[in-house]
């Protein structure tokens, strides 16, 4: 088992990676409590125990689940339960399960320690790490939400092994970008002499250093969503059969085709970003179909776009965010993706 620290002052906690790491789930319970809300999903086929008085509260099957609607239906469930301001909400499932239960424990009695076990390697290497909790709106992903940081969190790589191959290989896709923002120098190779337990402690602590680094995203965390922008749109316009991973597998490529338009990475860093991305197996293409003139107007909606068109983008100095991105520069490389 390898323990991943996130350093937050006074609301540090750790991550805890490692086959059977779930049934420390009462150790790692706040003090005092006396109750647990366990969130999850039908399809989820992990139990857990608390060790304390608990009740399953069953969310929606899929991303449909991430609407304000469930949150309410949470809330309401927790105050029928006796849930108090002292107890606490386990998450037991992916981001869907994290993002939705993380947001009703920060607003239900305004707010009260959640635990997350994670059980997709979407989960374990980003959604149930740093505190980003939400829901979906129509108009777009996580429009509503709240940091509100876990008392702990539990990567239990056994609830990998059954894993749908999809599930995982959107996983993949999180776990590829931090090929360019720590992991560098792991190609295919290096990376399989890596266990599962490693890789995912290697990803969950690159994020751990920047989260503690800026909590709040008011600069750097924004390279945690390096290749997200596309991603997002490419969801908020239908999906086009694609898994989050996968979106965010083709917006890597295309943050990189971006980058090199702009003049700011050459070709063979393109080809890094092409080598990391088939290496998971993962998409690289925009798929067929999609109008450029629509994503553009999606992406203008993301929430690090505050003024202008903003992109995180490979650079001299790393990734970073790039604000007043011209688009037709955007949807000349959409076309270019095509
Ligand atoms: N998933 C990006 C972040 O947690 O900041």
């Amino acid at each position: 088992m390898i323990t991943v620290p996130v350093q937050l002052g006074s609301r540090s906690y750790p991550v805890m990676v490692g086959p059977g790491v779930r049934h420390a789930l009462a150790d790692v319970l706040p003090d005092g409590v006396s109750r647990a809300a366990v969130v999850t999903q039908e399809a989820v086929p992990v139990v857990v125990d608390p060790g304390v008085a608990h009740q399953r509260f069953l969310i929606g099957p899929d991303e449909g689940a991430k609407r304000l609607a469930t949150v309410e239906d949470l809330c309401r469930g927790f105050a029928r339960f006796g849930l108090t301001r002292a107890d606490v909400v386990v998450a037991v499932g992916g981001g869907v399960v994290t993002d939705a239960a993380g947001f009703a424990a920060s607003v239900y009695h305004r707010g009260v320690a959640v635990v997350h076990v994670a059980t997709t390697l979407l989960a374990q290497v980003d959604a149930a790490i740093g505190g980003k909790t939400g829901v979906n709106l129509p108009e777009g992903k996580n429009l509503v939400g709240a940091f509100w940081q876990p008392a702990a969190v539990l990567c239990d790589t056994e609830t990998l092994e059954t894993l749908p191959a999809e599930e995982y290989r959107s996983g993949c896709g999180e776990m590829a970008k931090y090929h360019f923002l720590g992991m560098e120098g792991l190609d295919g190779e290096g990376l399989a002499q890596l266990s599962l337990e490693e890789r995912v402690a290697r990803s969950v602590a690159i994020k751990a250093e920047v989260v503690a680094s800026d909590e709040r995203e008011s600069g750097r965390r924004a390279v945690l969503n390096y290749g997200h922008t596309l991603a997002h749109a490419l969801e908020t316009a239908g999906g086009y059969g694609l898994r989050h991973g996968e979106a965010v597998a083709v917006g890597l490529v295309f943050a990189a085709r971006l980058a090199q338009r702009l003049g700011r990475i050459d070709e063979a860093r393109v080809h890094d970003h092409l080598e990391v991305v088939r290496s998971y197996g993962l998409p690289e293409e925009v798929p067929p179909g999609v109008d450029p003139a629509e994503l553009v107007t999606l992406m203008g909606r993301d929430k690090k776009a505050t003024r202008s068109l903003t992109f995180v983008l490979d650079g001299p100095r790393g990734v970073e965010p790039v604000p007043e991105v011209a688009p037709p520069d955007v949807e000349a490389t959409l076309k270019e993706m095509s």
